[in-house]
């Protein structure tokens, strides 16, 4: 049977792609499974300094797998205790990319907004379907959606499970930058690629000042913010940053 996550290494950045053709990327708990290892992994590899998800040409995810779950009552879905398979990527370190072709669809959508940026090309479509099976988004969806549109444009679309276009997507800012049809994986390993030559401990510091001080109240944020900004003033690589600018040449950044 082929892997239902390909794993490819583009210098320091992991691609990780769902490839469950069969079932349209359907995210069973073995694909799930599969992902949350290879994050963890990642996070634990100081080589690995941005990670792309994606979906492949044809469709990102069409969600959680319905047959998997179509006999389960409540306890033998609160057993799986399906936060524990998400929580390595909410809690991911690197910087990591959803590259979003065709559909993002309940659980697929969820899995691009645990992501930090998300391409979508032009014509791929977001949902949350989870009202139309009588559920309802349980990996973040109806907490996420809202604080990434707002509430009124999120429960206008959690309530009907109505297609999200990537351009209404990007307008609400749901989608970071939209691509070419086709295009939204090679977007996303160039922008991961950039993001690698970037020196580790800062990108490592704005991911984790811009993720916990949205929980904050803004001054508790900004102490946040103001820490992190002094301590990379101690580290190598600010040095390199500032050496490289003074002598007009290229910064090569060690994550020191
Ligand atoms: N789970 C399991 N299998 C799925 C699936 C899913 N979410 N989505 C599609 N498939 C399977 C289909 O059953 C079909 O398999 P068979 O050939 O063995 O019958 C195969 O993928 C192709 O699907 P379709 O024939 O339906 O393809 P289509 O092009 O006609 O339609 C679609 C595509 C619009 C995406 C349609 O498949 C669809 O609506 N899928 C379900 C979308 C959905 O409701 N997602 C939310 C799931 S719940 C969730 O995500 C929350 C959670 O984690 C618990």
């Amino acid at each position: 049977m082929a892997e239902e996550l390909i794993q490819e290494r583009h210098d320091a950045v992991l691609l990780l792609r769902l490839n469950r053709p069969e079932a349209l990327n359907a995210l069973n708990i073995p694909l799930r499974r599969a992902l949350a290892a290879a994050i963890s992994a990642a996070a634990d590899d100081p080589d690995v300094r941005a990670i792309v998800v994606s979906g492949g040409s044809k469709i990102f995810a069409a969600g959680g797998d319905i047959k998997e779950f179509a006999d389960h009552d409540a306890p033998q879905i609160m057993a799986l205790e399906l936060q524990r398979i998400w929580a390595p990527i909410a809690a991911c370190p690197r910087p990591i990319i959803a590259a979003v072709e065709g559909l993002a669809l309940g659980g697929g959508a969820e899995l691009a907004m645990h992501c930090d940026i998300i391409l979508a090309a032009e014509d791929a479509q977001f949902a949350f379907p989870e009202v139309r099976l009588g559920i309802l988004p349980g990996a973040g969806g109806t907490q996420r959606l809202p604080r990434a549109v707002g509430k009124f444009r999120a429960m206008r679309y959690l309530l009907t499970g109505d297609r999200i276009p990537a351009s209404l997507a990007a307008e609400m800012g749901l989608v970071s930058e939209l691509t070419p049809s086709g295009q939204a994986e090679a977007a996303a390993l160039a922008l991961a690629q950039k993001i690698a030559r970037m020196p580790p401990l800062a990108v490592r510091q704005i991911k984790e000042v811009v993720l916990q001080g949205a929980d904050c109240a803004l001054p508790a944020a900004l102490v946040l913010e103001r820490n992190a900004h002094n301590i990379l003033f101690s580290t190598e690589d600010r040095k390199e940053g500032v050496d490289a600018f003074i002598e007009k040449r290229k910064p090569l950044y060690r994550g020191l």
